[in-house]
């Protein structure tokens, strides 16, 4: 990667970035591949992770995977489908004690965002067989202990346009206990194949495509805006230390560019008929892209604070998002992501205005050298912004501002605290992250007040 040539020759190696591509199979079908990938590498047995409603589901689904695996003789295999959505420390405690003592030798998720984040845990905890879940979970929540250990082979298939943890070394639960998020990022847990199948998302209900599709929306968005990579952390003393989120660079700019504009695009038109192929199609690509985006960049605040967001819920308003068929309080990630988003891009827009000129310009579905993006002066894009993406999200028919979720100004303080903790994410938000000696109190209250409604 080049770098700054004005930099002292000592400096420019301070900076360095490292880009992990993902290896993805895309195209109608491609599901059935699936057993004769693990016959190749001579799978002895697999452990294959995915949740109750998509074991009962159809054919394009599980049971194309199942009928792969079953076509191939001799493929020893067994089923984990207790995967809850929005998993938790028990959750995922009930699947590593299953993997540990299934000890497979490879690992298969078919599912959203979930499942193959359990898949993930359950493959890195059946290698560190006597770990502690909190020796890998992201510091300062856990100890964030390097993987040193080589995992065992992961395929994701995924089920949902979302999450694009079929490209990421990044697995997230839930720390009841703490009442946020957060997870473990390291790139040991990346899947080797992401295999990114077209039909897998034509039963989804619309809810779960516009809450999967806003995920997309926002991972692109915090990747692009995040502080940049040579702008952040000195050089690790050992390249293990590396974080998997560097900042934005140009590498992952062209993939999350990419996914912002697919998905400012395609997401209203399947809102509008959620059997539009092609728009279906194209949003599963670009799931996969933000992926590779914020798998190397990182998000930031929209994440940082969706944590606290889903997780109070359960204590607080407990609020049931309409359209999930489960039997405890859920506000969809993708929604929790969206809710702060107007007011995060408010904030962040006075850091790189010019970023924030080019989504604005996606979002007018115009270029950013149109007159009436270039005649936005500096301090005034981020309310520019503000307005579009509200805009955007109202015509989604996602909720108008915490408040419609159930929150109040009474839990604004549990918000900030339950946010402050992810340093992981909040180091890389312009305005927080890059304030020395600032854990971002201030900012990350009014933020959160500004989200209230709007
Ligand atoms: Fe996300």
């Amino acid at each position: 990667m080049y770098l700054p040539t004005c930099l002292p020759h000592h400096e420019r190696f301070t900076v360095l970035v490292q880009v992990a591509a993902a290896n993805l199979r895309f195209g109608e079908g491609v599901t059935r591949e699936v057993g004769m990938d693990f016959k190749n590498m001579n799978a002895r047995k697999i452990a294959v992770f995915t949740d109750p409603n998509i074991a009962k589901l159809p054919p394009a689904k599980m049971a194309s995977a199942i009928a792969s695996l079953e076509a191939q003789p001799d493929l020893e295999f067994v089923v984990y489908d207790r995967v809850v959505a929005e998993p938790t420390e028990a959750s995922w405690r009930d699947a590593i004690a299953w993997a540990r003592k299934e000890d497979c030798s490879h690992f298969l998720a078919v599912g959203g965002g979930s499942v193959m984040d359990t898949a993930k845990a359950a493959n890195l905890f059946s290698v560190y067989k006597d770990a502690d879940l909190f020796d890998f979970i992201n510091a300062p929540v856990g100890k964030g202990l390097p993987i040193k250990e080589k995992l065992r082979p992961l395929i994701a298939v995924p089920t949902t346009a979302g999450t694009g943890s079929e490209t990421t070394g990044t697995a997230i639960l839930d720390i009841t206990s703490m009442a946020f998020k957060t997870g473990i990022a390291n790139r040991a847990m990346k899947p080797i194949l992401g295999i990114v199948d077209t039909l897998n998302t034509r039963t989804c209900s619309r809810e779960l495509h516009i809450s999967a599709g806003l995920d997309v929306l926002f991972h692109s968005l915090e990747s692009y805006t995040a502080i940049p990579y040579n702008e952040r952390t000195p050089r690790p003393s050992n390249p293990i230390l590396r974080p998997a989120y560097q900042g934005s660079n140009p590498v992952a700019d062209i993939f999350s560019m990419w996914a912002l504009r697919t998905t400012v695009k395609h997401l209203p038109r399947i809102a509008k008929d959620p059997s539009n192929h092609e728009s279906l199609s194209q949003m599963m690509l670009a799931a996969s892209f933000a992926g590779i985006g914020f798998g190397n960049a990182g998000v930031h605040l929209c994440h940082g604070i969706s944590y606290p967001i889903s997780g109070l819920n359960k204590k607080g308003p407990q609020f049931k998002y309409p359209g999930y068929n489960v039997d405890h309080p859920i506000i969809p990630h993708g929604v929790t992501v969206a809710l702060p988003a107007p007011a995060v891009f408010q904030f962040t827009a006075p850091s790189s205005p010019d970023r924030h000129r080019e989504a604005l310009a996606i979002f007018r579905d115009t270029t950013p050298s149109d007159p009436s993006i270039t005649a936005i002066p500096d301090n005034a894009v981020g309310a520019h912004l503000y307005e579009a993406i509200a805009r955007f999200l109202d015509a989604l028919g996602v909720p108008r501002g915490l408040k419609a979720v159930g929150y109040t100004k009474a839990d604004i303080p549990a918000l900030v605290e339950g946010t402050i903790p992810q340093r992981r994410v909040l180091d890389l938000a312009p305005g927080i992250g890059d304030v020395a000696g600032e854990d971002g109190r201030e900012h990350l209250t009014r933020i959160i007040e500004n989200s209230m409604e709007y």
